[in-house]
């Protein structure tokens, strides 16, 4: 069943078009990069998708519903989490006090020790405040958020942005284990191989446009992929 599609979409702030007509579909429980260089357009894709941008038109769907007529908290409602680039927790609370404030959720005593189960790091920690945290820790605490809504798609924005390398690892692990317990993932990174490695498929912007997609081993064996994408073959 297909979760996500858009058509066509463009978007951007104030005159300026930013995202310039993209084609994406993420199907249930499937992972699903995007890659691109700085500036490409990446988090104002992501922004648009959640109703966080000025400007957005052409086809925006999730599960046969119109996002493009839903506010941005409606459209967390209809099974669409999303974790931010930046500023994805509350760094003066806790991470218990975290996950209570996760609006739309309806059993918070219940999902909390879910998570905390799901992440037993956060667990062993849960009356630290966020601005505690390492860097891993913090990204866990920022999924273990957006999975309080029991979302069927994850939208994460360069989740292993200034990670340390072995914490990377332990990022895309976790999002690899998501279509497991029934969650698709339409992931952001620059990191185009890794992330490519743990998804069924991708695809690549530059300036606004999709510029190359397909099955996610077919990109990573791709020449040009690898020359332009991937830092050589
Ligand atoms: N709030 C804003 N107002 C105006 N222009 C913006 C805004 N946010 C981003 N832009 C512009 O949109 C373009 C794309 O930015 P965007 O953040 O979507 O890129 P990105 O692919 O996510 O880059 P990065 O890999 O660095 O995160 C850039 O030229 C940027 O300056
Ligand atoms: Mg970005």
């Amino acid at each position: 069943m297909t979760l996500l599609a858009i058509e066509q979409m463009v978007a951007g702030y104030g005159e300026i078009d930013i995202v310039t007509g993209i084609d994406i579909a993420v199907h249930e429980k499937e992972i699903v990069t995007v890659a691109g260089t700085n500036g490409a357009g990446k988090s104002t894709l992501a922004k648009a998708i959640m109703g966080l941008v000025p400007r957005c038109r052409g086809v925006l769907r999730f599960c046969g519903e119109d996002l493009l007529a839903m506010r941005p908290e409606d459209r967390i409602k209809v099974g669409v989490a999303y974790v931010p680039q930046v500023e994805n927790v509350f760094p003066s609370l806790t991470i218990v006090e975290n996950l209570q404030v996760v609006v739309g959720v309806q059993n918070h005593a219940a999902r909390i020790a879910e998570m905390l189960d799901l992440f037993p790091a956060l667990a062993a920690r849960r009356r630290v405040r966020a601005e505690a945290l390492s860097g891993g820790e913090r990204q866990q605490l920022a999924f273990a958020r957006a999975l309080m809504t029991q979302p069927k798609m994850m939208l994460l924005d360069e989740p292993t942005a200034a990670l340390s390398p072995n914490l990377v690892a332990q990022v895309f692990d976790t999002i690899r284990k998501l279509p497991a317990i029934g969650v698709a993932a339409l992931v952001i990174e620059q990191r185009a191989r890794q992330s490519l490695e743990i998804s069924d498929r991708g695809y690549v912007l530059d300036s606004g446009k999709a510029v190359m997609s397909g099955a996610a081993r077919d990109l990573l064996a791709d020449a040009r992929m690898a020359d332009l994408y991937l830092g050589g073959a």
